[in-house]
This record gives structure tokens, C-alpha cells and sequence, in this order.
């Protein structure tokens, strides 16, 4: 497994749990060396005791050195970061470039290397004729895209919904089905559907899915931006939509937006390639898309700011969730810290509290104000915002909260609380996209 971050180390894990013997190798030697010692250098659910059972058994082993990896695996997978370039739309494809070169002159004969980053189409292919220059040795390329969430990355990993094989060839095929086999087939369910394309469709399944997804979310929250100027109720409006099952009620939640390593960062890139192969026209919603997400999070500051009788100066407010989703510590391009680092530019005292995403929130935004507890963070504040809808948050005592803070006003920018019960304690409740 070659690039052990949040998807990596996943993969390592769970697939040493299905009983195959791993090597995992990271470029940090600070991350091989906490896996290697059974931390997991992330939040995930599930995952420490996975990694500590299997480090255990002896199964999961972790490393820098990629002629150890060459030497040991049958089946490499690629798992390094394509995160987007500075100043542009494309994705970065340095890391991807880089595992491929240095992995190459070390594999066995007749390899099989797996892509599972997600790229641009025509990745693949561009890696495989860099392969098939190693010469006499049968080395060839696959690309097996990954569709796991962060917070169910265990379940999503041991239980996919489908596994997706972009291959060039029946021994690749084969190879990648011995390699799921215990996926493919699992004893306590049915089977996993595989789907087998070729290289290119492989790639794109998983910037379609997101696209897809990212859609669904920006559809729902420009009927919120039309909610906030008609008095309609966009969590009325979505639950009576999902009641039709040609639409469905997930990912058509309104609040602030997606954000994280993933569904931003794929959309701009796929707007970037299509760029690159004259089908722009294609997916200039995306766009959009992209535009509706963006312009959520200035709605929220100025909410805010509205709330605060239109100046953040001298105001503290209490920010509750850093993270870009709950069970997650992850916050690469998280809405609430946006939120929060713009309110505090424009003069508030912002205090920060998410249950997993501390660490991470502070090493990025070292200016905002941190506290160890939702009540800690909102004693004294003008103003209450919940930007991460963690559990933690949704059952919070109104009550409690009533009494810390300066003023009871709170802002739901995920309509994840419950209104009645808050205006109940004596709070002046606002949401996104509902009166
Ligand atoms: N995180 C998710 O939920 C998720 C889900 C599906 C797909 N993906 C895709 O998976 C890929 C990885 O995402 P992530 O969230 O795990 O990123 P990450 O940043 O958490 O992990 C990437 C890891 O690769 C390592 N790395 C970089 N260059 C390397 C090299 N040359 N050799 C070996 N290791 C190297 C980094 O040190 C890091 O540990 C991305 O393409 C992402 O879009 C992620």
C-alpha cells in the first residue's frame, strides 16, 4: 500500500483484517513510525483496533523504503494524494508521479500496480506505457477507484457498495479479483457487485459519483438561497422532495456546504480536464455548482454579522465544529473554518471547540481562539454558530448553553438542531434557507 493517509491506511489495515499479508509505505517516516507503533494518525471510527489486531498478528507491517515494498507485494496499490494545484482548477499529480517512478525499478516480474488515487482520465493509461517500458517484466497498470467516506471508512472498505476494476487485460482482472476475493464474496452477505471497464471509465466513475454528489448538495442549497427571499422552508421543501423516489432524500440535507480532501478539489479538476480535451461546454455547471457552495459560506458570515447588528467588532462568537464533516478530523477546505477565520478577520473573538479536529484546526488557523468543550467555548459569546453537525452538538442541553453565554443567539448552519426545543430554552434560533 503505497501513500498511508486517510485512504492508505484504511486500505492497510482492512485488507490485512481480510487476511492478507501488507506492507504499507508512507514518504513521512513520522506516519510510518505511528502506524507502525498502533496510532493511527487520524480520526477514524473503528480503525485504532483494527490497526493494533492486525500489527498483532503480524499481518500489517509499515515502511519507508520502497525496495522493501518492490520485493514484497504481488498487487501494489497507490494511495497518495491528488490534491488540487496552487492557483488552478487541474489536479497535482506530482505524488501519483512520483510513487509510480520510484516504485517501478523495484517490483516483481508480472505485478500488477493499482491506482486507487483519484486522477484525471488519462492518467492510467499515461502510467501503463511508463510500465510497459520496464521490459520483460509484465508489469502492468490498473486503476480501482475508492468511493470510501471518512467516518465509515472501516465499513465502506470490509463492505463497498461495488467495487470498480478499470483494467487492460484478463490476467489484470483476475489478479484484482483474487486480491478482493474475500470482498467480492463475503461469508455473511451477499456479493459485492464488480464492475470491469477499461482504464479510462475506471477514472471517471469516481469524479462522476462526486460531481454527482456535489450536484445533489448545491441543487438543495440553491433552493435555500430561493427559500431566503420567498419566507419559504428549505428542510420542509427537501423532506417533501425525498418522499419521491426517483429523487431520494440523501445528500439533499440544505446548510452550509460540502467541503474536505475530496468533492471540491474532484469537481474543479474535472472542470480542468474537460478543459484539456475541448468538452468544457460538458461541465461548465459544475461551475456553478461550485459557485452555490462557495457563496453558502459568505451567506453564513453574514448572517453573522446581520445577527450582531451588522459589525462583528468586539463580538465573540462561539464556533462549534472545525471539522468538514462529523466523525472526521479532517478539515482540508472545511466550510466551518472558513466561516470562522472570516468572522474573525472582520473583527470577532472566535472560540473554536470540535470534538476530533482540534489539533488540525490549530496547526492551519493559529489565529482563532481554541476551547475543550462546546460550553467552554461559548461563555460570554454573542453569538452561538454549529458549522459541523457532530452528534455531540445535535444533543446538546439548550439549557445548559443558556447560561454561559452573553446572549442566547444561535445560528444553525447545518439545520441539524432542533428549533422548538431552542427557542423553548429562550434562544433566538436562525438557520440557512428556512424563515
Ligand atoms: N480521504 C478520502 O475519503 C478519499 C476517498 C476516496 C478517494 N480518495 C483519494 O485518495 C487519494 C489519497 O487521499 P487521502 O485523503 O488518503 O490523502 P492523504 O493526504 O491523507 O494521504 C496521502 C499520503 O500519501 C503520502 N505520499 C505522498 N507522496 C508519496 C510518495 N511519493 N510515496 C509514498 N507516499 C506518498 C503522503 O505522505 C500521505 O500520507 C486522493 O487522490 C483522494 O482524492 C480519498
Amino acid at each position: 500500500m503505497i501513500g498511508t493517509g486517510y485512504l492508505g491506511a484504511t486500505h492497510a489495515v482492512c485488507m490485512a483484517e481480510l487476511g492478507f499479508e501488507v506492507l504499507g509505505l508512507d514518504v513521512l517516516p513520522e506516519k510510518v513510525a505511528a502506524l507502525q507503533s498502533g496510532t493511527v494518525p487520524f480520526y477514524e471510527p473503528g480503525l485504532q483496533e483494527l490497526l493494533q489486531n492486525n500489527l498483532d498478528s503480524g499481518r500489517l507491517r509499515f515502511t519507508t523504503s520502497y525496495e522493501e515494498v518492490g520485493a514484497f507485494g504481488d498487487v501494489h496499490f497507490v494511495c497518495v494524494g491528488t490534491p488540487q494545484k496552487m492557483g488552478e482548477y487541474a489536479a497535482d499529480l506530482t505524488y501519483v508521479d512520483a510513487a509510480f517512478a520510484s516504485l517501478l525499478p523495484h517490483v516483481k516480474a508480472g505485478s500488477l500496480l493499482v491506482g486507487k488515487s483519484t486522477v484525471p482520465a488519462g492518467t492510467a493509461a499515461r502510467l501503463a506505457v511508463l510500465a510497459a517500458s520496464r521490459r520483460g517484466t509484465d508489469v502492468e497498470v490498473a486503476w480501482n477507484p475508492e468511493f470510501l467516506r471518512e467516518g465509515f471508512a472501516v465499513q465502506d472498505t470490509l463492505r463497498p457498495d461495488r467495487l470498480v476494476f478499470g483494467v487492460s487485460s484478463a490476467r489484470a482482472e483476475e489478479q484484482l479479483r483474487q486480491a478482493f476475493a474475500p470482498v467480492i464474496e463475503p461469508a455473511d452477505q451477499g456479493p459485492t457487485p464488480v464492475v470491469v471497464t477499461d482504464l479510462a471509465t475506471a477514472e471517471l466513475v469516481k469524479v462522476a459519483a462526486n460531481a454527482f454528489l456535489a450536484t445533489k448538495i448545491s441543487f438543495i442549497n440553491a433552493m435555500a438561497e430561493v427559500c431566503e427571499v420567498t419566507g419559504g422552508d428549505v428542510t420542509l421543501l427537501s423532506k417533501a422532495l425525498s418522499y419521491d423516489d426517483r429523487i431520494g432524500g440523501r445528500f439533499l440535507h440544505a446548510g452550509l456546504g460540502f467541503g474536505g480532501g475530496c468533492l471540491p478539489k474532484d469537481i474543479r479538476a474535472f472542470m480542468a480536464r474537460a478543459g484539456e480535451l475541448g468538452v468544457d461546454q460538458a461541465l461548465s455547471f459544475l461551475k456553478e455548482v461550485d459557485a452555490i457552495n462557495m457563496r453558502r459560506r459568505a451567506r453564513m458570515v453574514d448572517l453573522a454579522r446581520a445577527e450582531l447588528d451588522g459589525s462583528f467588532g468586539g463580538m465573540r462568537v462561539a464556533v462549534l465544529g472545525a471539522a468538514f464533516k462529523p466523525d472526521s478530523d479532517d478539515i482540508r477546505d472545511s466550510p466551518a473554518l472558513d466561516v470562522a477565520a472570516a468572522m474573525q478577520r472582520q473583527g470577532a473573538a472566535v472560540c473554536v471547540y470540535d470534538p476530533a479536529a482540534m489539533d488540525n484546526a490549530r496547526i492551519k488557523h493559529p489565529e482563532l481562539g481554541y476551547r475543550e468543550s462546546a460550553v467552554d467555548a461559548a461563555k460570554g459569546a454573542d453569538l452561538v454558530l454549529l458549522l459541523t453537525e457532530w452528534q455531540e452538538f445535535k444533543q446538546m442541553d439548550p439549557g445548559e448553553l443558556a447560561g454561559v453565554v452573553n446572549e442566547r443567539r444561535v445560528l444553525d448552519g447545518r439545520n441539524a438542531l432542533d428549533p422548538a426545543r431552542w427557542r423553548a430554552a429562550g434562544w433566538t434560533y436562525r438557520a440557512l434557507g428556512r424563515p
